[in-house]
């Protein structure tokens, strides 16, 4: 799927939540989306860039956009029950979630790990994740196509030293994703993937490798075949996979 040509109307009159989508590769998948003409629900924590990504759509004449500005390491259970309702009531269906904000956290061994940071990087990258499905699942089941996707990463399918809570999160991450593809299996309307991006010149990138020419990996704007490509319809047989985008 690394050379998928999106047909230009792929995601016409979708609705589509990103997550982390003021930055890196949820800021180009939420634009990517809304050039295939999704309406594109930005989520993130930083308003600034929300509204920066929401001036770039408006910008490009692309249907509006939406921003929820929420901090996934704080959120708890009533606002992801609130989000719920404010989109049920604007737009009654979600027909795509993009969950992708994660934090890198501390590149350590597991000894001298700090428990505070390895909370916080399961809180946003895994709990989060959880308590955000949860609450939107209703949502997609009123869609008659919708596709949930995950972010995983290499290091989320063999563990690796020193990446600690990171790793372990995108494990879980996996899990999770398998789990409800299987609890769905029967479900024709929903699928549930991962996506594991691969380096991506991004601002974790240059966290997890101060030392590498940011150049040597690719912009998130050219990984974005395969987050199209699951996104829309030609995946609809496409259920609890874990795939590359490059
Ligand atoms: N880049 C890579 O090489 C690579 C490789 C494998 C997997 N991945 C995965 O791909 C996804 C995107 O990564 P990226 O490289 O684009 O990272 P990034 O540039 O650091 O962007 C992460 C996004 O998540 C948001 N975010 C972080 N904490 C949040 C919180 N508490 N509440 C709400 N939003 C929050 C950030 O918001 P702010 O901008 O406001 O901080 C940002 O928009 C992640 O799941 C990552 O694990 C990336």
């Amino acid at each position: 799927m690394f050379d998928y040509q999106a047909p230009e109307n792929l995601l016409q009159n979708k609705v589509i939540l990103v997550t982390g989508a003021g930055a890196g590769i949820g800021r180009a998948a939420a634009l990517s989306y809304a050039s295939k003409g999704a309406t594109v629900i930005l989520l993130g924590r930083t308003e600034e860039k929300l509204d920066t990504v929401y001036d770039e759509i408006e910008a490009a004449g692309y249907p509006q956009a939406a921003i929820i500005t929420l901090n996934l390491q704080t959120a708890g259970e009533t606002d992801y029950c609130n989000l719920a309702t404010s989109l049920q009531q604007e737009f009654g269906r979600l027909d795509g979630i993009l969950h992708n904000a994660s934090i890198l956290g501390l590149r350590t061994p597991l000894e001298s790990y700090d428990p505070t940071i390895w909370q916080q990087v399961m809180q946003i990258n895994v709990n989060s994740t959880f308590m955000l499905t949860q609450a939107l699942l209703p949502l997609t089941e009123n869609s008659d196509d919708a596709s949930i996707i995950f972010t995983t990463s290499s290091v989320g399918r063999t563990g690796r030293a020193y990446w600690g809570a990171y790793a372990v999160s995108k494990f879980a991450t996996e899990g999770l994703m398998q789990v409800l593809a299987d609890e769905l299996d029967h479900n024709k309307n929903i699928r549930v993937n991962c996506i594991n991006p691969g380096a991506t010149r991004t601002n974790m990138r240059a966290a997890a490798y101060p030392g590498e020419n940011p150049s040597a990996n690719p912009a998130a704007e050219e990984i974005m075949p395969l987050y199209l490509y699951l996104m829309g319809k030609d995946s609809k047989e496409i259920n609890g996979q874990s795939l590359n985008a490059q």
